[in-house]
């Protein structure tokens, strides 16, 4: 059965795309087949895998907006082997906004995820956007797994209580499947003070798990997406790549 990880964090900017695109190429390496799912209007995600947002005729708001568009005619392969996209393009905010007075909208995703293409798949991870609304909340409701980046930053904590009060309310009502697997600390700094206490305090919080892979602060993760391609093609030797292949193993055993 496919392992379905929404990447969730209504702050904008935390890494949530990033970790999408290069856990997904993680993953990929290691011998797994992956679906990233472009699940955020302004469709960092698939450019970042190479897609030119300029071909990008049907995506997921035809998928979740038409009772007879399917997941699999959307996908696109992209560079990396084993790794597919959903791709997205700017009109999944219209979408959204029409979604918004159709029965069963927090159910538009799922219905979509048929058993076919979740067996086609070892993970399919969802990139949302930086908001709690309906798309963020279809993912939720779709996924079995949430992923939750975190800068290590000042204000970073700020909102994820929120965040996991919805997961909590997702959980109760709608999908009971779904497990937060982590929150990830981000843009790590470890010649900052504030860096090191923020991730201690992450990890002294105590209610949720923390993964032990910290991603760093790096130039080469901000340049990847402008190549098309994540971090473990663009460059396989970087201390970067090694961190998204540790998640990824990481990830492999915390189901
Ligand atoms: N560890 C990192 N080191 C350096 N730059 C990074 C790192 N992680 C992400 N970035 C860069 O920071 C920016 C924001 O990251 P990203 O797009 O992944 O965040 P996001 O949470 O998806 O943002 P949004 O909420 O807008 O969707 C991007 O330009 C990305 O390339
Ligand atoms: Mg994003």
């Amino acid at each position: 059965m496919g392992k379905v990880i929404a990447l969730a964090n209504q702050k904008g900017g935390v890494g949530k795309t990033t970790c999408a695109i290069n856990l997904g190429g993680a993953l990929a390496q290691l011998g797994n087949t992956v679906l990233c799912i472009d699940l955020d209007p302004q469709a960092n995600l698939t450019v970042g895998l190479g897609v030119d947002l300029g071909s990008v005729e049907r995506g997921m708001a035809n998928v979740l907006i038409e009772p007879e568009a399917s997941l699999a005619s959307i996908i696109l392969h992209t560079t990396t082997k084993h790794l597919d996209v959903a791709p997205t393009n700017i009109d999944l905010s219209a979408a959204e906004v029409e979604l918004f007075s159709a029965i069963g909208r927090e159910m538009a995703l799922r219905d979509k995820l048929t058993k076919e293409i979740v067996e086609r798949y070892d993970y399919i991870l969802i990139d949302c956007p930086p908001t709690l609304g309906l798309l963020t909340l279809n993912a939720l409701v779709s996924a079995n797994g949430v992923i939750i980046p975190v800068q290590t930053q000042y204000y970073a904590l700020k909102g994820v209580a929120a965040l996991l009060k919805i997961i909590k309310t997702v959980q109760d009502r709608l999908n009971p499947k779904l497990k937060v697997l982590g929150m990830l600390p981000t843009f790590y700094d470890s010649r900052t003070i504030l860096g090191r206490d923020m991730l201690d305090s992450l990890r002294d919080l105590g209610d949720h798990q923390v993964f032990r892979t910290v991603i760093r602060q790096s130039v080469k993760i901000g340049e990847a997406p402008t190549a098309g391609v994540p971090i473990t093609a663009y460059d396989p030797k970087s201390d970067a790549a090694k961190a998204f292949i540790d998640l990824a193993k990481e990830v492999a055993n915390a189901h």
